[in-house]
């Protein structure tokens, strides 16, 4: 019987696999017979994209004015648009392009929808908090269906640039510190995006951002340079990438930055040797915004045709923005300085991602307002992303269990600059989300407490705010040095039985173009706490931020600590669930958090050094003299409203071969009063290897719910994968020698045990 079964289950897969390739093929050969029709410019055309004017999400182009791209885009010399939304205006470029072109091959609309579309999802790196990888899918599946119906095909999206700086702002974009983690992460959402199969209609093409080793700024500096060894490049930064290349990600986008002095635009070890060469990834590659022309300022290239040449033959399909392409690639072809074949592979790759979208069967499929009305905005998305958000918030802080609250207290203030604020939860890269639509905290909060609770509301002080998205934003004039709220805001607590502060950031203080030089919470929101800390009465503070911030005085002073990121169009109400009690908080930190801006990049994968420190007192040892190395907050930390206990940290065996894989059991029990999840965390450390190994790697994690006195036996397994890591050859080894491994909640407080890998 069992026989039987895997026999017709191998010829399901067989046929399953024929039918890929079967399709697969077949749109190999449309394309080629596509291919053969066209002339030098039109596809030349395929590689060229525009932005539309109305949502710039970079510099105002100078190449081309309106006039001559209207006449690019009837001429077919435009393969793709980006920023161009609703319904009505994609139908209409796309009928502009098929209507009026020789060959109406329809266009791609991209799009970074980067957490949600409408419905809002948690800024990534909240999202990466939940540890979910399923509720991550599903975000992201959600905000693939919203989209599509508005007719964009394609998101630029997964950003999985993994960073060790918070003062960069886009950390926003991505799961955080960890390449086990971002991999996961990136796999999960090209999973939602993408779907099994990218010709329905509701599932997009995602696109890997940004290679490589963007999140790496010098001095946290957005568009910095990037240096960086090949062993960081090739085990820190590299594998969530990879991971979203192996779970079939259609397209990859270069970055700004330079990598080791050579920009990642046009870069040839990173694209052709890593990315098509090592990966064998075979789906189209975009340039950033106006990347190519800026090989001309990066000083790598004289003149826009030096720099397409250099984009060209360095693996750049795609020319978003720089005009680079429809100007100069005929010319360089024509004199024999470009081969046409580098051109058409090019094209082909296009080609087959919108032969897989089937925009050639129908180019307005995705294009619908009866699917927008029933599949965006729903309450069914709002129901997700409210989970989303519960599941992405992090409880640092809760002495003498303070949270949750009884929904009868008597009298709660409220105060802060976003305890109101309906704007910054929405988070930067916002699409088509309206302005100021999340829930505030301070409405979900009358809405979770007992009608005799009285609620005393003061905004405390002013954050600035900005006025406008994108490029063209204009701080809106703010006194943020103003202190004389604060009174108001003491009388408010004065008059109450606890404090509920919501501090932080608003919504562009991070994202792309908002570095910082100072972490620590903007304005005077610090006196504002100090005032209200001298109330006497309990001090909830609830934070607000799209990066790790530096709030050493809260973490001393606050009775709880909750963070709440930016949480998306359902923030108020997630944060409320938590600090009433309707959701036991699980999430863990993806990053960690500094005590102080100079411990930065601070990261708990570190090497152990010469010289680690071991004590206070020594002094030639790897420390600073001001201050501690530790974190305020270390990486994979949260706390629960119930307690676990870890023990009985079990391996298969003492001893393995390269081929074995070795079993870790561990248990965990719930040993407080309520239902929670926890996120279990596996690490190992290689003691003896040929290059020095971090002192803890993730190397999985499993998220479980345990009743009150419930335990379960969590297993984990170790292959050779999982045990190798790259040498500076790139290639993957596993060397035999003591390691360590270790389970617990966090990545400090951990069961420990070890075994020997023998040759
Ligand atoms: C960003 C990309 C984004 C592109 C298009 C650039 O400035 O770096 O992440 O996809 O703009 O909006």
């Amino acid at each position: 019987m069992l026989i039987k079964n895997c026999f017709s289950l191998g010829i399901i897969f067989t046929i399953m696999i024929m039918a890929v390739n079967l399709s697969a093929s077949t749109i190999a050969m449309k394309v080629d017979s596509l291919l053969n029709q066209m002339t030098l410019k039109e596809k030349i055309g395929q590689l060229n994209q525009y932005s539309s004017t109305w949502q710039l999400t970079g510099p105002k182009p100078t190449q081309k004015g309106n006039e001559e791209r209207y006449e690019d885009l009837t001429n077919g010399m435009v393969g793709s648009m980006l920023n161009v939304v609703t319904v009505d205006e994609i139908k209409r470029a796309q009928e502009l392009v098929v209507e009026n072109s020789r060959l109406g091959i329809p266009l791609l609309f991209g799009l970074d929808v980067i957490h949600g579309y409408k419905t809002m999802f948690p800024i990534p790196l909240a999202q990466a908090a939940s540890w979910d990888m399923q509720a991550i899918e599903k975000s992201a599946r959600i905000a693939a269906k919203e989209a599509s119906a508005s007719g964009i095909t394609w998101t630029f999206s997964p950003m999985v640039d993994l960073t060790r700086d918070p003062r960069w702002g886009r950390i926003i974009e991505c799961a955080g510190e960890d390449p086990y983690l971002g991999a996961r992460f990136g796999k999960a959402m090209v999973r939602g995006y993408q779907g099994k199969d990218l010709s329905t209609d509701n599932t997009i093409a995602a696109c890997t951002k940004h290679f490589a080793a963007y999140g790496a700024p010098e001095a946290g500096r957005e568009y910095n340079r990037v240096s960086i060894s090949n062993y960081d490049l090739y085990n820190i930064y590299l594998p969530p990438y990879k991971a979203t290349i192996d779970e079939g990600v259609s397209t990859v986008m270069n970055a700004f930055n330079t990598l080791n002095g050579v920009p990642a635009t046009g870069n040839q070890f990173l694209v052709n040797e890593i990315l098509r060469g090592k990966w064998n990834f075979s789906g189209f590659i975009l340039s950033d915004w106006a990347t190519i022309s800026e090989l001309i300022t990066h000083g790598v290239a004289k003149d826009m045709k030096q720099a397409t040449k250099i984009a060209i033959t360095g693996g750049t399909d795609v020319d978003m923005e720089s005009s680079a392409y429809i100007d100069y690639l005929e010319e360089l072809i024509l004199e024999g300085e470009v081969d046409e074949e580098l051109l058409d592979q090019a094209v082909r790759r296009i080609l087959t991602v919108k032969f897989e979208l089937g925009l050639f069967d129908d180019p307005y499929k995705y294009c619908s307002k009866e699917r927008e009305k029933e599949q965006a905005y729903t309450e069914k998305n709002h129901k997700a992303a409210l989970e989303m958000a519960k599941k992405s918030i992090v409880l640092l802080k809760n002495e003498n269990d303070i949270l949750p609250l009884s929904k009868e207290i008597e009298r709660i203030a409220v105060v802060g600059p976003l305890a109101a604020d309906k704007d910054a939860p929405l988070g930067n890269w916002r699409c088509q989300a309206k302005s100021n639509s999340a829930v505030s905290l301070l409405s979900a909060i009358k809405n979770s407490v007992s009608s005799k609770t009285k609620i005393n509301y003061a905004k405390g002080c002013n954050l600035v705010k900005m006025d406008g998205d994108y490029q063209d934003y204009k701080p809106v004039q703010v006194n943020e040095t103003d202190t004389t709220g604060i009174q108001q805001a003491v009388k408010a607590a004065q008059n109450s039985d606890v404090i509920i502060a919501a501090v932080g950031e608003t919504a562009l203080l991070s994202g792309e173009g908002r570095s910082r030089q100072n972490i620590d919470l903007p304005g005077v929101q610090k006196t504002l706490l100090q005032e209200l800390k001298k109330t006497g009465k309990p001090l909830v503070v609830v934070l607000f931020n799209g990066r790790p911030l530096t709030i050493n005085w809260t973490e001393q002073n606050a009775s709880a600590i909750v963070e709440g990121w930016l949480a998306g169009s359902q923030s108020g109400n997630a944060l409320a669930s938590v600090l009433f009690g309707d959701y036991n908080p699980s999430g863990k930190l993806p990053v960690t958090f500094p005590r102080n801006v100079g411990q930065i990049p601070i990261y708990y994968n570190q090497l152990n050094t010469g010289r680690p420190k071991l004590d206070e007192n020594t002094v030639f040892v790897s420390r600073y003299i001001d201050g501690p190395n530790t974190p305020l907050y270390p990486f994979g930390y949260g706390l629960s409203y119930t307690d676990f206990k870890y023990d009985n940290l079990k391996i298969s065996d003492n001893r393995i071969s390269e081929d074995q894989t070795l079993q870790v059991k561990v248990d965990v029990k719930n040993t407080g009063q309520r239902k929670g999840e926890e996120i279990v965390q596996l690490y190992i450390r290689d003691l003896i290897a040929s290059y020095a190994r971090p002192i803890k790697e993730l190397k999985g994690f499993k998220k479980i719910s345990l009743e009150p006195g419930q335990k379960e036996t969590v297993k984990f397994y170790l292959d050779r994968d999982k045990l190798s890591f790259y040498n500076n050859q790139y290639e993957k080894i596993c060397e035999p020698g003591q390691f360590e491994v270790m389970v617990g909640g966090n990545s400090v407080d951990l069961l420990k045990t070890s075994f020997k890998m023998v040759e």
